[in-house]
């Protein structure tokens, strides 16, 4: 992949490892979305899913390796032959395909969750690299629960996994359990210890328990780890992976006592921080480093005051690094169809004409009732429509009738059901849940609503509101958005969003002990 000795490769897992963490289930539509962001972007290896645990995680992997060309596509497998097969299967089409197999390794992981002996567990880690590497030469091996794992052990693993033909050996902080020094300390030791280690490019995985990923994973990289996995806004199990932008924007604003590089187009940062937020309902904390909406704010006077006087003051890297550029005024209703399109793709979208069309004229439609239209805006109007595609349940018309007069508020609506046309009024101790009570009457179902959450793509009172409504039904979790003007509109939008999304999400059977 690189032979520069000081290349970070960055192994992204917002698919597979990120959308484990609860409620961020996500579609197949969303997950290519996310891979040719990633891809754009330069992640060098996308792991799209694990292929055994469910037919939507085989079809993504499969569809993500169809889809991408530059970067490596990588599916998970325990170690098994049928985990690892599916596996092999789902990345065929991939240009560049890895085979990712794990297997516990600490004591504690091996006697209760395996009720397995060390040296059972030593054997499968022989045979499944060796089995993974009849499908493809890219194997990667990791030691889950490494750093809970007694040293010497782990070195035979190692040792053993490279020898039968593992390319990549990553040691995951499985609990995020490590402190740098100590996670460092075991890297080196690895290095020190393992005979045959420079055949393998070392990896690590962190996980953020104690909210040391990232601080973990770059301990590791001095120590001479040579690959990252991470995830778009730390999204992962529990308290999430490590988040690749704090990752990546670490290394290259500090090169001159972490002289590593990485592939990472970092002014793509943003959009993907966006794009993983919408997709999931996760929202970003304001004050996250890197993508929070407050990391490049200046608020006090001495800071505002220091930064007219030097950016550098307070700025120890420029938002537009990170592709956040200053919100601009950038179309209004008299833009033409041209300035629009060459505005998606300064945006980064490349869309089909009929798309574009159809874009167009939504943004038509918006502009006529928001005089400033944003950066902001476009992008909303755009993942809105994409939301939207194939959708059985459609709305049609909304009314409320809220406010202090009107108690209890009351709504009709009109919705399109497998093409039928079908209304129905109903009211509510609110306007949403008047609106919605309309929409579970129209389609009666028994998804419990886990989440609703309103913000405002901009500014100003005329901002379009973005909602997203996250439903679960029997265990399956779904997240609807919608982008409108008007508050309510974008509601209901959301939760039929939402609705349409159950309708499609097929069974997620995710056989046992498949926590990673
Ligand atoms: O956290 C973990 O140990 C994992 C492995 C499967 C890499 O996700
Ligand atoms: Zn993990």
């Amino acid at each position: 992949m690189t032979t520069d000795t000081n290349r970070v490769i960055i192994f992204d897992t917002t698919l597979r490892d990120g959308e484990q963490s609860p409620g961020a289930s996500m579609n197949l539509d969303e997950k290519l979305r996310i891979a040719a962001v990633l891809e754009e972007m330069g992640v060098d290896v996308i792991e799209a899913g694990f292929p055994i645990a469910s037919e939507g995680d085989f079809e993504a992997v499969h569809e993500i390796a169809k889809m991408v060309k530059k970067s490596t596509v990588c599916g998970l497998a325990r170690a098994t032959k049928g985990d690892i097969e599916r596996c092999a299967e789902a990345i065929k089409p991939a240009a560049s395909g890895r085979i990712h197999t794990f297997i516990s390794t600490s004591p504690l992981h091996m006697k209760y969750k395996l009720q397995m002996e060390p040296e059972k567990v030593f054997e499968k880690v022989k045979e499944s690299v060796a089995f993974a590497r009849n499908f493809t030469d890219d194997v990667e091996w990791s030691a889950e629960d490494g750093s809970r794992t007694e040293r010497e052990f782990l070195a035979r693993c190692v040792e053993a996994a490279i020898a039968s033909g593992a390319g990549t050996i990553n040691i995951p902080d499985t609990v995020g359990y490590a402190l740098p020094h100590e996670f460092s300390d075991l890297i080196r030791y690895l290095f020190n210890t393992v005979p045959n280690i420079d055949k393998a490019i070392i990896s690590v995985h962190c996980h953020n328990d104690l909210g040391l990923a990232v601080a973990n994973s770059l301990a590791a990289v001095d120590a001479g780890a040579r690959q990252v996995e991470c995830t778009i806004n730390g999204l992962g199990e529990r308290a999430g992976n490590a988040a690749m932008e704090e990752i990546v924007m670490a290394m290259r604003t500090r090169g001159d006592l972490m002289p590593f590089t990485t592939g990472i187009v970092t002014e793509n940062i943003t959009r993907a921080s966006r794009l993983v937020s919408a997709v999931t309902g996760f929202t970003v904390q304001p004050n996250k480093a890197i993508v929070g909406k407050n990391a490049f704010a200046h608020e006090s006077g001495i800071h505002q005051d220091g930064m007219l006087k030097h950016a550098q003051t307070y700025e120890i890297m420029t938002p537009e690094s990170v592709g956040l550029t200053q919100s601009k005024l950038v179309l209004g209703k008299h833009s033409g169809r041209h300035a629009f399109s060459e505005k998606l793709k300064a945006l980064g979208y490349s869309i089909s004409d009929e798309d574009m069309q159809d874009a167009f004229v939504r943004f038509k439609a918006l502009a006529d009732k928001k005089k400033d239209v944003f950066d902001e805006d476009i992008c909303a109007l755009v993942d809105d429509e994409v939301l939207r595609v194939n959708d059985r349940l459609q709305l049609e018309c909304l009314e409320i009738l809220c406010g202090t007069k009107h108690q209890p508020p009351k709504s009709e609506l009109t919705m399109i059901i497998d093409g039928e046309r079908k209304s129905c009024k109903s009211q509510g101790d609110g306007p949403v849940d008047a609106a919605f009570n309309a929409v579970k009457k129209l389609f009666p179902h028994g998804a419990r609503l886990q989440l609703y959450q309103v913000h405002a793509v901009t500014g100003g009172t005329d901002a379009q509101a973005e909602v997203t409504v996250r439903l679960e039904e029997g265990g399956r979790t779904v997240n609807g958005q919608a982008a409108d003007t008007d508050t309510m509109v974008a509601s209901v939008k959301a939760y039929i969003n939402a609705l349409n999304k159950l309708l499609l999400k097929r069974e997620k059977t995710a056989p046992s002990a498949l926590s990673a």
